[in-house]
Order: structure tokens, then sequence, then C-alpha cells
């Protein structure tokens, strides 16, 4: 049953490169862009909490568990889940695990590329000085012209896509970790730089209250269901990105010391966005941290803005949310990029350019769903964007989780992952008990909770 060694995709030259990698796909827009709105939106700190609880016993064994599957298969994660089931003897049902991954991996790039088209426009307009002097009203305007000007928007969305399928394209040493040596350690210096900005200049004391007091009548049903889907989100889980990852993983490398780091990483970037963000919102009048999608891009502009070197310091804060995207966004297409590339041995290039035309006509509906079409709604009162990314994230990525989960602690043959994981003796129950029970029961309790919730509300 041994596999092979060596993924015909290439694989990664550390395990330091690995780490980079995962964590270079699961720190993202979810981290600085989503996280401090959401958090924002359900009321702060019991929010949080439910969180980093999703986190680590949720997210953390299912992480493994995809990095577990990916290494023993060393290929994408379609053919991954074939091999999978033919040794372990299982139905054909669990390959849907790779093939809702691809789904789910276009679905939100499709929007992805879309608001780090954002985060490119604002690394010019903060180079300009445009903020200098700003308030909170105008930092606002600034945001909402820009949000109802589709050509505009759609131009740096392309600028974002052609991007990322050059360095996909690349493959994996030339491309993915070229890109990802540079970007990350940059990404944790500026944060920390940031966050500094806030402590100084902005309502600290009210910030921290906000992102750990604990208040549970500020969380709802449905604000416990997001913060799970932000956990899987986050973490990249649940749609094969970190599965295709681990297929490059090498095996002297530990799977479980790696993903812990991993998780730790994504988690303390999510927590020092919202340390720089929530600061700024409770010095500025005007400025509320319910605001939504836009928060990020009212708040830094009008922090930095008004200080010294701000507008420069403020250019390179937006080109590394929009590094940290394009690390997230090449592992958004890996799943489907290896299965073309395996089935049809197409050449690396042309599939990349494939996948990215049909992300980008895609994600033209989120790019309308800020203006031309911001009253057209899909089912209540949710627009395009609000669709695909409700559904992506909020059932895709946690039922794909829940699947992986089951996969991995009922259907795997107990010996193939234990040759994956090599868990000393005292810790394998514990990882047992993750993954059979807690993890599963986790998100479907989620998921029955919600859908009770939904009915009596
Ligand atoms: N983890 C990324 C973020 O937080 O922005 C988003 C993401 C990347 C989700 C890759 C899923 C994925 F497969």
């Amino acid at each position: 049953m041994a596999q092979e060694d060596q993924s015909r995709h290439g694989m990664w030259s550390s395990r330091l490169l690995f780490i980079l990698a995962a964590a270079g796909s699961a720190v993202g827009l979810g981290n600085i862009w989503k996280f401090p709105y959401i958090v924002g939106e359900n009321g702060g700190g019991a929010f949080v909490v439910v969180y980093l609880v999703c986190i680590f016993l949720i997210g953390v064994p299912i992480m493994m568990a995809e990095v577990l599957m990916g290494r023993h298969g060393r290929q994408s994660p379609i053919n991954t889940m074939r091999l999978l089931v033919k040794e372990s003897n299982a139905r054909p049902f669990w390959i849907m695990i790779g093939w809702m991954g691809v789904l789910a991996g276009f679905l939100i790039l499709s929007y992805y590329a879309v608001i780090a088209g954002w985060a490119f426009y604002y690394i010019f307009q903060l180079a300009s000085g445009l903020f200098e002097g700003a308030d909170g009203a105008f930092a606002t305007e600034t945001f909402n012209t820009f949000l109802a000007d589709p050509w505009l928007m759609l131009f740096w969305q392309t600028l974002f896509m052609a991007l990322t399928v050059f360095i996909v394209s690349r493959g994996v040493s030339r491309g993915l970790e070229a890109a990802i040596k540079w970007f990350m350690p940059l990404l944790f210096i500026l944060m920390v730089a940031v966050v500094g900005y806030s402590m100084i200049w902005g309502d600290f004391a009210a910030g921290l209250s906000f992102l750990f007091s604990f208040d549970v009548s500020a969380l709802s049903v449905d604000g416990v269901l997001i913060a799970m889907g932000q956990a899987f989100f986050t973490l990249s889980l649940g749609m094969g990105a970190i599965m295709a990852y681990g297929a490059y993983v090498p095996m002297n490398t530990s799977v479980t010391q790696t993903v812990i780091t991993i998780a730790l990483l994504d988690t303390g970037v999510a927590l020092a966005a919202g340390l720089a963000i929530f600061p700024i919102v409770f010095a500025s009048p005007g400025l509320e941290p319910g605001q939504g999608p836009g928060l990020m891009f009212v708040t830094i502009p009008l922090a930095l803005g008004n200080l010294p070197f701000g507008a420069i310091v403020g250019a390179i804060f937006f080109a590394l949310v929009s590094f940290a995207a394009i690390t997230s966004a090449i592992s958004l297409t890996e799943p489907a990029l290896a299965y073309l590339v395996e089935e049809y041995n197409a050449k690396r290039e042309r599939v990349a350019i494939s996948l990215g035309v049909i992300c980008w006509v895609l994600g033209i509906g989120t790019v309308l769903s800020f203006n031309v079409w911001a009253d057209f709604h899909i089912v209540g009162e949710k627009t395009f964007f609000d669709f695909v990314d409700y559904v992506s994230q909020n059932i895709m990525l946690p039922l794909g989780g829940l699947l992986i989960a089951l996969c991995a602690g009922w259907v795997l043959p107990k010996a193939l992952v234990k040759a994956q994981l090599k868990l000393p003796a005292g810790v394998e129950p514990v990882w047992s008990v993750l993954i059979k029970f807690v993890a599963p029961a986790g998100v479907l309790a989620v998921f029955v909770y919600t859908l009770f919730g939904n009915v009596v509300a």
C-alpha cells in the first residue's frame, strides 16, 4: 500500500515551505478583511470564542485529515479520493469530496478576486495621499463611490485574476513557492506594525474589550453558523485545497506539528487584524463595527491617512493584503488544476488560463452585486454576492469538512492513517475522538441548530 514518495506536480522543498504555503492559503482576505467585519456584525467577544473553539476542536483535526489524505494519495483531491476509496473498499460516494471541492473553489475564487481587486485599487488610492486629513464620512464616501463603478471594479478584478493565473501556471516551485517565500514574512511584519499604529492612535481598550468581552446575548443562531463557516474558510478547509497541498508534503514532515503551527499563525493574523481595526473604529466618530464588507476599506485609510508616513504605510498594507489574497487564490485553483492536468495530460498554463476565465466570468456577478444588481435578490435579502458567499462558505465548506472527518475517522484503514500521522500512543486516542465524534458532531449540531433556529424564527 506504500504510495509514491513524489507528486508529479512537484514537491515543497522543505517543511518550512509547506508551513508558509499552507499558512499562505489560510491567511488571506478571510483574516484581514472578513474576520473583523463579521465579528463586528455578530456582536464581538462571544462570536470570537465560538470561532476559536471551532478552529481548534473542529478545524485542526480536519486539516490534519486533509493533509494526511493528500499526502497518501499524492494527486489532485479527486484522484486522491478515488485511490482512497479503492484502498478502503469504500463506496464511490466519498469521491464527491473531491468534486464538491472543485465547485466550491470556483465559487469562492469568483468573488475572492473581486474583493482582492478592491485591495489592489486601494494601494494606489493610499499612495496618492487622497486620505490625508480625511474624516470618517470622506473615507466612507470614497469607498461607496468606488463600489458604484462596475467598470473600475472589473478592471482590478481582471488584474488580480491575471496575476493569479500567471503564478499558478508556473507550477509548485517556480510559481507557488517563489511567491510565498517573500509575501508571508513581509505580511507578518507589517501586521505587527499596523497593530502598533492602532495601539498608539486608536482606542485600544475599547477595541480589546469588543474583541474579547463575552456577551452571549450578542450572539445569534446565525452567528454560530457564520463562526463555523469562517473557521473553515479561514483555514481553507473542506474543499480540498489543503488536501491538494498535502500531496506535495515530504514524508519526513510531522503533520500534527505543522497543522497546529498553521492554525496558530492563521488565528494570530485574524486577531491582529481585529486589533488593528477596532481601536480605530471606536476612536473615529461616524464609524461602527457592524458596517459590513467595507470595514477594512474605511478604517485603515482613515487611520493611516492622517499619520506621518501614513500614505506609504497604508499603500504597503493594502499591497500585503493583496499578496495575502494571491497566496490564497492560488490554493483555490490547485484542486481543479491538478485534476485537469492529471486527467487530460494538459499543460498547466492552458488549464490555469481556462480556469481563470471561468472564475472571472462568474465574478462579474459579484461586481454587479454592489451596483447595477444591488436590488436584485436571489433569495431573501441576499444579492448574488451574498448568495455565492453564503452557499460556498457556510454550506459547502462545512459539508465538505464533515465528509472529510467521517471519511478519515470511519472509512480509511487505521494502518493508513497511523502511517501518515505517526502520533505518540498517548495522543492517538485524542485524535480519534476528535475526528470520529467531536468534529462531525460539531458540524452537524450547528447545521441542525441553524435549521431549527430558522424554523422557529
Ligand atoms: N483561507 C482563505 C482566507 O482566509 O482568505 C480563503 C480560502 C482559501 C478558502 C483557500 C478556501 C480555500 F480553499
